[in-house]
């Protein structure tokens, strides 16, 4: 069985791994982990092995994971670029590092970038997945059946991985922020907001799954909901005068921006 090492055990690492060992594809004594804080290893299966340095753990694996924060990644690359690394695997989820930064400091060998999103947290992530002319099918393969335990996987290329964080990697939190402003709106119309989070969650929620299973569009989805004169119609309107498309399509070219000029600092 394969062995696969996280250098950096904070939140992404422990939902990475839980997933891993609740759908049996890997076992979790074939983990191992390496944090600067120990404290981490108490979100991880025990069986867990721990390692005393990034090195021995990339030593010891034959998937190594950087899932340290952006910023971290250049100490854990110097770390390990004595070693030899060849036939190892390396699946970088660090925001905004390309997979050009590693190969500067790791030179020609086997590299995944992964972009997942928060919901993974709960096993209802979006990873996108790309990989260098090193990896295998089989390897890339694996690791995506690392991250379908866990949620939805594509594979898409590298040049729009910038794009993409704006589509899954941030969007979680304009959902939020959805979701806060019609909680703010349920208030204003007289509901306690904790009562009301529960019927707001589940219509996004259904929503979304009616978006997927029915096979109308969405303009006629909502035509569905929305009559002449209705009550929709006025809501709608409101909307509509306020831009509310142009506003979604400005904060996703600006995420997508920031993303590419974070990609080209690294
Ligand atoms: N959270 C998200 O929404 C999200 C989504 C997609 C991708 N990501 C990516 O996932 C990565 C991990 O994020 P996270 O939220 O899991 O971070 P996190 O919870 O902060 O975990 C990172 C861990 O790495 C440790 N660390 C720092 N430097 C290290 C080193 N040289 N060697 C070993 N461990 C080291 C940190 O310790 P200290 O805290 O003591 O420094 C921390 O415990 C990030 O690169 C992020 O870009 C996150």
């Amino acid at each position: 069985m394969s062995k696969i090492a996280f250098i950096g055990s904070g939140n992404m690492a422990s939902a990475i791994a839980g997933g891993i060992i609740k759908s049996k594809t890997v076992s979790p004594s074939e983990i191992i982990l390496f944090d600067k804080n120990e404290e981490q290893y108490k979100k991880f299966d025990t069986e867990c092995k721990k390692a005393s340095c990034a090195k021995e753990a990339a030593l010891c694996a034959d998937y190594v994971f950087f899932s340290v924060k952006p910023q971290n990644i250049k100490d854990v690359l110097s770390e390990i670029s004595s070693l030899d690394n060849t036939g190892k695997v390396f699946i970088s989820i660090c925001a905004g590092i390309t997979i050009e930064s590693i190969e500067r400091q790791l030179g020609k060998v086997k590299i995944i970038r992964v972009m997942p999103n928060t919901p993974l947290l709960i096993g209802q992530g979006v990873t996108a997945l790309c990989k260098n002319e090193f990896v295998t099918k089989e390897e890339f393969d694996f690791v995506s059946s690392l991250f379908s335990s866990s949620g939805y996987t594509t594979e898409i290329e590298e040049k729009d991985f910038s794009a993409l964080t704006a589509l899954t990697s941030s969007s979680p939190a304009y959902v939020y922020l959805f979701a806060k402003s019609m909680l703010t709106g349920a208030q204003k119309l007289g509901f306690n907001p904790s009562d009301a989070v529960l019927l707001v969650c589940k219509t996004l929620i259904g929503s979304a799954n009616m978006i997927l299973s029915d096979s109308r569009s969405l303009d006629e989805l909502i035509r569905m909901v929305k009559s002449p004169n209705g009550t929709t119609e006025k809501a709608l309107d409101v909307f509509e005068n306020n831009n509310f498309t142009d506003i979604v399509c400005e904060a996703m070219k600006a995420c997508a921006d920031r993303a590419e000029e974070l990609a080209k600092m690294n």
